[in-house]
């Protein structure tokens, strides 16, 4: 019996590449701190939990396939007081997550054979998804020397052929924590208008700003309305990453269709998760910078002590909460291994997401790696320590 080709270029993630190994360390006794992935540990905002509970209903019921209507409503809100852009209703389609929602974006835009321009390091995500659709993810090598700034505009221009379909960016960005000036977005925009493409930006990370800077979502830019799709979520905004809610917002009335059909298919978003989403969208904005602030601090004290670290490139994202950076090591999916399997420090050790499994072009991520600031201050502080003895020791090791 055979699988369906698709599934062959269908990759392992490279965030829990390395779990077998973590799970022998913790059984063997180490402790272990989780750098490896975005799961935020602050807490669910309480009164949200609470609405949900107070609003369990007695069957938990299909809901309507674009999702509940109310909480539709309510994202309207949000995007007209919080992102600035009055849509109608039918811009508005809830997800099982962001994850959903960029599998029927890529469902709807793209043919087998199609291309879409990604910078990289990218989301890993995006190349799995557009596997699955038989489509090519051509990435644009952003570097880290530029503070992995979007590529030229002319290096995207060259990549454009007839099989292109879409531009996608990630804004701020996961992983490098870039966030894109008003400029660049500009240059894109122009870009798309001139080629006639689909930009596709995912905001997951939307409210996540530091220095006082703010997001500029592509929804603004009017010119490109009719060919602009916005992927979002409530999993990061809100740190509910397990009420699997997510959105496709679009003004362009046939995507939307499309897509509708597709959800139509799949019945419907899961009713407890919009609940609890009807819930979180009570709440006041204060309640989301709270949390940005948080992650503020803990990016402040991860990007100062790895600046302290002898042979670490590191740039200072503005955005999201990752970062990559690059150890003076020859691999980095074998260090991040061997900080698992050989390695502690009083008994503790630190966890990556080795940053080859971002890129298409792996040989520009060999020896980076993605650092999530999802745990607490003092926290990372004590795990950039720990990552400055493992690189002495591990310096100390080679031949
Ligand atoms: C950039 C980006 N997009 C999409 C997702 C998926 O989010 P969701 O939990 O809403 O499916 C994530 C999750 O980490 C992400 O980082």
């Amino acid at each position: 019996m055979r699988l369906s080709s698709k599934v062959d270029k269908l990759p392992y993630s490279p965030i829990r590449k390395l779990v077998p190994f973590a799970e022998q360390a913790e059984k063997a006794g180490k402790k272990i701190y989780y750098l490896n992935i975005g799961q935020p540990d602050l807490p669910t905002p309480q009164e949200a939990i609470q609405f949900l509970k107070d609003n369990i209903p007695e069957v938990i019921a299909y809901s309507h396939s674009a999702g509940m209507e109310e909480l539709r409503r309510k994202f309207q809100g949000y995007y007209a007081s919080q992102v600035g852009v009055d849509l109608p209703l039918s811009s508005f389609l809830v997800t099982t997550g962001a994850s959903e929602a960029l599998i029927f974006t890529f469902s709807v835009l793209l043919n087998s054979g199609d291309e879409v321009i990604i910078p990289e390091p990218m989301y890993a995500n995006y190349i799995g998804f557009a596997s699955v659709v038989d489509a090519t993810v051509k990435p644009i090598t952003s570097k880290i020397e530029e503070g992995f700034a979007l590529p030229p505009i002319n290096e995207f221009e060259k990549l454009i052929t007839p099989r292109t379909k879409a531009i996608m960016i990630c804004n701020p960005n996961n992983p490098t924590g870039y966030l894109y000036s008003y400029d660049e977005l500009r240059q894109l925009a122009e870009l798309i208008k001139k080629h006639d493409l689909w930009l596709i930006v995912d905001e997951v990370y939307r409210e996540f700003t530091f220095d006082g800077k703010k997001h500029i979502s592509i929804l603004t830019f009017e010119d490109l309305r009719d060919r602009t799709i916005v992927i979002d979520s409530v999993s990061k905004r809100y740190s509910a990453c397990g009420a699997r809610i997510g959105l496709v917002v679009s003004a362009n009335e046939q995507f939307m269709d499309a897509v509708l059909r597709m959800a139509q298919a799949r019945l419907s978003p899961p009713t407890l998760g919009q609940i609890l989403s009807l819930g979180l969208l009570r709440l006041s904005m204060e309640v989301v910078m709270n949390m940005v602030k948080e992650y503020e601090k803990r990016r402040d004290v991860t990007i100062e002590a790895l600046k302290q670290i002898e042979g670490v490139i590191v740039p200072k994202p503005s955005g999201a909460f990752y970062t990559v950076a690059e150890l003076p090591v020859d691999d980095a999916e074998k260090f991040s291994k061997w900080l698992l399997t050989d390695f502690d420090y009083e008994g503790e050790t630190i966890m990556f997401a080795p940053a080859a499994g971002f890129y298409i072009n792996k040989e520009f991520g060999k020896k980076q790696v993605r650092i999530a600031f999802v745990l607490e201050a003092d926290k990372m502080e004590r795990a950039m320590r720990i990552l400055k003895e493992a690189l002495e020791q591990y310096k100390s090791m080679q031949p």
